[in-house]
């Protein structure tokens, strides 16, 4: 039977079989009679596997400046959030700062204008920086944990925290503030490992080598006009480590 295939294959002017792979033929006519032909044989190689962690720790050291650290990551091509953005949203506010604050990721407004907390979240906490007299064209800087926005504004997943934790941490570096913000659980699991927003607010924390407070995310107030009280005292608080570490 399989005779016969082959006859009717030769007959319908077959002389040459193709295998799955391609096959050396320059490797080929160079074996001994009798040797395995498999060596010859040229299979895919596996592409090399790239830790998106480890390239975001290389990228982001190697960044000398805020405005370097913007371009390593607007070329940083493992994270998926990004072919879904309008725009990177690297920060805002002066970059000389002794605040920092930490927020979650953009939103429709933030990816439309490519700046943090532009949306109604953002109107909320400028009013809240502003009664303890912060304010982002003055004496604030802000950026997010991630620096585009997840579809559907859907929590970010542990993987995308851990590819740009790299990049927030060299931010933290290059900015240098005295003090960092955290704005609810998202930057609290990317700046201190746990989440708790309610139990972690208020309450001084050391990360990323200076004094970090978590505070509720002005989102949440919107949602929960009851914490305002809460986070009135955060503020308090913020303003009043920032007069202490004035005096000293
Ligand atoms: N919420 C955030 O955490 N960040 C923004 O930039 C906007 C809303």
């Amino acid at each position: 039977m399989a005779r016969a295939l082959l006859e009717w294959q030769v007959e319908l002017g077959v002389d040459e079989t193709i295998g799955d792979h391609p096959v050396d033929r320059y490797v080929l006519a160079t074996l001994k009679p009798g040797v395995a032909t498999d060596v010859a044989v040229l299979r895919p190689r596996p592409l090399a596997q790239v830790d998106p962690v480890d390239v975001a720790r290389q990228t982001a050291s190697a960044a000398p400046t805020l405005d370097a650290l913007r371009e390593a990551l607007g070329s940083y091509e493992h994270c998926e959030l990004k072919k879904g953005a309008k725009n990177l949203v690297f920060s805002d506010g002066i970059a000389t700062a002794r605040v920092m604050i930490i927020g979650e990721a953009p939103g429709r407004d933030e990816d439309r204008e490519g700046r943090p907390f532009v949306g109604r979240a953002g109107q909320l906490l400028d009013r809240m920086l502003g009664a303890i007299d912060l304010s982002r064209s003055k004496n604030v800087y802000i950026t997010n944990v991630l620096p585009w926005r997840p579809p559907q504004n859907r929590d970010p997943q542990p993987e995308e925290i851990a590819m740009m934790r790299p990049f927030l941490s060299r931010h933290v570096e290059l900015v240098n503030p005295d003090l960092l913000v955290l704005m609810g659980n998202i930057s609290c699991q990317a700046v201190l490992g746990k989440r708790g927003i309610t139990r972690l607010r208020g309450n001084w924390q050391e990360a990323m080598k200076r004094p970090v407070m978590p505070m509720f995310h002005p989102a949440y107030l919107l949602r929960n006009l009851s914490a305002k009280r809460e986070a009135w005292a955060d503020l308090l608080e913020l303003k009043a480590r920032l007069l202490l570490s004035e005096e000293l």
